[in-house]
């Protein structure tokens, strides 16, 4: 049903979207919508699991996003929608509580449970939900989900948040209600993303820098169609890990440790410590190294980058799983490859690759043919444009804002 919804046509186009996203609004809740926002999903380009440490990541927040389709409500009620799951919930925003297991509707009770407990008016909506980036595939469904509920409710509400204060009351949702301890990236990228450019965000003073990629290379979202889930201990591991390596060097966190401290004492370090600590001090210094060599064009430094990066994911933080080896063979070998590597936390989900533009469609065809022979598994490719972050859009069927996503998608 998810897959199927997905791959259909009509969601990559945004005038049939909105229709079909309109029509599920009027079945469920009668009328039509009186607002629409969306969120954009996310792939890191450099800077595996650097976030939590206080490092560098190079974002790019994408064209697959999550839209809603609200309306308010007089009740203080909430009653949500998800068109891809077929499956709603529905809550009164003066008591929220949790539901059991780990269900898609917390990130939504979480986002408003944590807007209200900082004070600002909520207002209760009917709101259907439709998303095109694949879930638990490492593309940051959940922060899209959490960025674009956000921006609902402050369009409702009549109050503003600025990007950065929206995608940290964000994460503090997903930390503290839904119980995932994520770090800034996700939910940043959502919220500060750019049309036409990457970012590097320096995730201990939270600022962003605009990278623009050189013309001719493109990047390709690679995903291997075997499900990750931040949940599972392996995530909340390599963060402890981090932090007793931190702790030992006596830095606060592991952006401060430097490639000839870590050589001085690594000894003192245990295993597997000190390899997550050699992973992440080199994985921050590569995110902005792939920033500068993206930006000048450079496709061997792009190229060497990467490699390390995956290199580093597999021996260092060992995030990588069968699957992931099998993609990257696959994607190695295509025609027009600059440069592959991991994506989001490993353990499965999406990798990314960065191409040469003019062979995108070779590049996609061998993918496809490469890892289905290898694994038995069809994978799904995305050749992504950079897209701006939450925002509230003109919903109706009235035009300028459907042409410029049409064409960019
Ligand atoms: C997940 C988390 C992010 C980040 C990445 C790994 O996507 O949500 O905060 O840690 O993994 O870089």
């Amino acid at each position: 049903m998810l897959r199927a919804l997905q791959g259909a046509d009509w969601a990559l186009d945004a005038r049939a979207r909105a229709r079909r996203i309109a029509a599920c609004f009027h079945e469920r809740f009668a009328g039509e919508p009186e607002l629409w926002a969306r969120a954009p999903g996310r792939v890191d380009l450099m800077g595996s699991h650097t976030d939590y440490n206080r490092g560098f990541v190079l974002t790019l927040a994408i064209g697959r996003d999550t839209w809603i389709a609200a309306r308010r409500r007089d009740d203080r009620s909430v009653r949500v929608h998800s068109m891809n799951l077929d499956d709603g919930d529905q809550f009164l925003l003066d008591d929220i509580a949790p539901v059991g297991g780990s269900r898609w509707c917390n990130y939504v009770r979480g986002v408003a449970a944590t807007l209200r407990d900082e004070g600002l008016a909520l207002t209760g909506c009917d709101a259907a939900i439709h998303s095109t980036v694949p879930l638990e595939a490492g593309l940051s469904s959940s922060a899209a989900l959490e960025c674009a509920l956000a921006t609902v409710f402050e369009a409702l509400g009549g109050w503003r948040l600025t990007p950065e204060r929206k995608a940290l009351l964000c994460q503090k949702a997903e930390n503290q209600f839904v119980g995932v301890k994520c770090g800034i990236l996700d939910q940043y990228s959502s919220c500060l993303g750019r049309a036409g450019c990457a970012l590097l965000l320096d995730c201990r003073d939270l600022s962003t820098r605009a990278v623009w990629i050189a013309g001719g290379i493109r990047v390709v979202v690679c995903n291997t169609m075997s499900p990750r889930r931040l949940s599972g201990g392996e995530y909340a591991q390599r963060r402890a890990e981090c932090e007793r390596g931190a702790a030992a060097l006596g830095v606060s966190a592991l952006r401060d440790a430097t490639p000839e401290m870590l050589a001085a004492r690594r000894g003192e370090l245990p295993e597997p410590v000190a390899r997550r600590c050699e992973f992440i001090v080199a994985e921050s210094a590569r995110a902005e190294s792939l920033a500068l060599a993206l930006a000048a064009g450079d496709r061997p430094a792009v190229a060497r980058l990467c490699a390390e990066s995956f290199a580093g994911a597999r021996a260092l933080y060992e995030i990588c799983s069968p699957a992931m080896v099998a993609m990257m063979d696959a994607m190695l070998a295509a025609p027009g490859v600059i440069g592959a590597r991991q994506a989001g936390a490993g353990f499965g989900g999406c990798m990314v690759a960065l191409v040469d533009a003019a062979s995108t469609d070779a590049f996609r065809a061998h993918v496809q043919e490469a890892y289905r022979s290898a694994t038995d598994v069809a994978p799904e490719i995305y050749a992504v444009e950079a897209a701006p972050g939450a925002e509230v859009f003109e919903g109706g069927a009235k035009g300028g804002w459907w042409a410029r996503q049409d064409s960019n998608l």
